[in-house]
């Protein structure tokens, strides 16, 4: 069975800017958050309090938060990766904040300057003082299913971490296929490593064309939200073989056509893909968008 409401966890304006050559002006970033709140998106991750120096795309983090007007009912959480952050992230006024880890000691290296268990010293704290104030924490788990340096990536050694996110207080994890390698089989057998379903997102990558299988193996095992940027735009500057995530126009079309609310308008998403891809100078990859919109 399917569910019968899908939340779409909108990554463009973090996992999609944060991978783009050139830096997007803030009041782009701005006019494009608003145009996906308007097409009926509900959670849109508005930027990332990273170091600069590592993501400089994103390092307009204060002017974006300072001049967002928050709509009613639409959540804009963030990417937060040590107390640094996190007092950035405070100081901003966020109300949701997502940690980050990897599956794999190469990519906590590569991303977070950590090993795996270094990364949980550096989140244990941030975890600790964003509940006490208050704030919801999401836990990204990275490589769950393949790794560029390490290969193939053992269901129990994500689930470990995993685990380890929730114990310390994350209320919900993106399992991430980072590279987009993942085929369906391996999208159940993961998830039937977690003791409950409803705590779980998933965070597909298309490199491979498997992203919106991926996500239906999700579904069908009781996964009721699921990441995805509009347009498709998206990587990881510190994976070069990660290309844009699974496409919000393609999940949305499956998911109409399943009968699954999400509460997008597609045309109105598809108008907001179009005007960013001309911000951008290239074209969506999305193929939804470049069948609407042609
Ligand atoms: P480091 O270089 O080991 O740390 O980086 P550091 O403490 O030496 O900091 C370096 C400099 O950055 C210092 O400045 C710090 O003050 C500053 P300096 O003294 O040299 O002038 N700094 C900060 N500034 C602002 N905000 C901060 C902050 N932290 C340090 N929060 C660190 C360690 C964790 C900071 C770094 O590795 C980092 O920022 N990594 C983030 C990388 C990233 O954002 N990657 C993309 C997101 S993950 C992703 O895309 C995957 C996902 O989509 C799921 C999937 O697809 O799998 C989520
Ligand atoms: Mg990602």
């Amino acid at each position: 069975a399917l569910p019968e409401r899908v939340t779409i966890w909108e990554v463009g304006p973090r996992d999609g800017l944060q991978n783009e050559k050139s830096i997007v002006p803030v009041e782009v970033k701005l006019e494009f958050l608003d145009k996906l709140a308007a097409a009926g998106l509900t959670t849109l991750e508005a930027t990332s309090f990273v170091s600069p120096k590592w993501v400089p795309q994103l390092a307009d983090a204060e002017q974006l938060l300072a001049g967002l007007e928050k709509r009613e009912g639409v959540r804009y959480p963030v990417l937060v990766p040590n107390e640094r952050g996190l007092d950035r992230a405070l100081e901003a006024g966020v109300s949701h904040i997502a940690i980050f880890a990897s599956a794999t000691e190469t990519f906590a290296k590569k991303n977070l300057n950590s090993t795996v268990d270094e990364q949980f010293a550096m989140f244990e704290p941030v975890v600790t003082r964003a509940r006490a104030e208050g704030l919801d924490v999401r836990g990204y788990v990275s490589m769950c299913f393949g790794d560029p340096w390490e290969g193939a990536v053992p269901a129990a050694q994500v689930a470990g971490v995993g685990k380890r996110l929730l114990d310390l207080g994350c209320s919900q994890l993106s399992l991430g296929d980072t590279i987009g390698v993942a085929t369906a089989g391996q999208v159940e057998a993961l998830i039937g490593q977690f003791a409950d379903v409803g705590t779980l997102a998933v965070h597909f990558h298309d490199t491979y064309g498997q992203a919106l299988a991926n996500t239906l193996a999700a579904l069908r095992c009781g996964v009721s939200t699921v990441d995805s940027s509009a347009g498709g735009l998206g990587g990881c500057p510190y994976a070069e073989s990660a290309t844009g995530n699974l496409a919000t126009e393609d999940l949305v079309w499956m998911l109409d056509g399943l009968g699954v609310e999400t509460g997008v308008d597609l045309d109105a998403l598809v108008a907001t893909s179009k005007w960013m891809a001309g911000k951008l100078g290239r074209p969506s990859p999305s193929r939804v968008v470049n069948a609407l919109a042609g």
